[in-house]
């Protein structure tokens, strides 16, 4: 197998798992999964991932359903449209954009999404089902990364698994799943002391920090899987602005055993994983087995 871990063509290989399914599933039960992603303002970035989002739902055979609202939106026109979707039948998975404008409460505004419909896992009884190790919606990321890993190393029983990162979108939802399979998992963060010298413990080291090109080399066990969840835009030396992850990928590789690039690692699996889930959440909702 091959030391870098191609996310893309995994995610390709996803997807059309996806659609062979979403096509079995319209013939056998008539359903037609329906995604609806609302983006509230205009942040740049939230419209790349907001187009690709709707690109990717249809190419799969699902309804895709936008809704764009003005960045002055009040929390009180968010939740009425929340429970709109909420009250659709066409609709199996909401997914509300973030980050939200200042004046509304993200937390509110997630919680109020029917749990059934909550394809990316945010909402407080997913992420105490999760915590629990019940069946639930478990967030894309974190799904794409399990994916990845999983497929590399196959039984991760007894692995020590060290999580750079805390966020509750990231860090913690990760840390769930390798506890959920067998692992011994340290999450770290800033007030962690000998960062380094817990990182190169790790057997499966996930970088989900936000700091552009942290873990370096010398902080890698040999033959470690390292899986980088960072996206971050540095300036180049010719003044142009690159990408790049959490990992120095050009120490850490050659370390490595396995490595997700950045870009083409985890990211294009957040997607796939956000149809997987709806998908997933259409057979639910309709008491239905998922199509073999
Ligand atoms: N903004 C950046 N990543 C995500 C994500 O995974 N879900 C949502 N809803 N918003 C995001």
């Amino acid at each position: 197998m091959e030391k870098i871990i191609d996310g893309k063509a995994f995610a390709e290989r996803l997807r059309a798992d996806v659609g062979t399914k979403v096509a079995a599933l319209k013939a056998r039960d008539g359903v037609v999964p329906g995604l609806a992603v609302v983006l509230v303002g205009e942040d740049p970035a939230s419209q790349v991932y907001v187009r690709n989002k709707g690109k990717q739902t249809v190419e799969v055979g699902m309804q895709s359903f936008e809704h764009k609202l003005p960045d002055t939106t009040s929390q009180e026109d968010l939740m009425q449209l929340i429970d709109q979707l909420n009250g659709d039948d066409s609709v199996h998975g909401i997914l509300v954009q973030l980050p939200l404008p200042k004046q509304i409460d993200e937390k509110s505004v997630i919680n109020r999404i029917n749990p059934d419909k909550d394809v990316d896992g945010f909402h407080l009884d997913n992420v105490g089902r999760l915590s629990i190790g019940e069946e639930g919606i478990v967030p894309c990321t974190p799904l794409g990364c399990l994916m990845m890993i999983k497929d590399q190393l196959g039984d991760l029983s007894g692995k020590h698994a060290v999580i750079v990162g805390r966020s509750n979108i990231v860090g913690k939802p990760v840390a769930a799943l390798l506890l959920q399979e067998n692992c011994t998992v340290v999450i770290t963060h800033s007030r962690t002391v000998n960062l380094e010298e817990e990182c190169r413990r790790a057997d499966i080291l996930v970088a989900a920090v936000g700091r552009a090109e942290m873990v370096k080399g010398d902080w890698v066990k040999p033959g470690a899987t390292v899986i980088d969840v960072g996206i971050n835009r540095i300036e180049t030396d010719e003044g142009k602005t690159r990408l790049v992850g959490d990992v120095d990928f050009a120490s850490v590789e050659p370390v490595a055993g396995k490595i997700t690039p950045v870009p083409g690692g985890v990211g294009p699996m957040t997607i796939a994983c956000l149809l997987h889930n709806t998908l997933q959440q259409a057979c639910r909702i309709n008491n239905v087995a998922v199509p073999e």
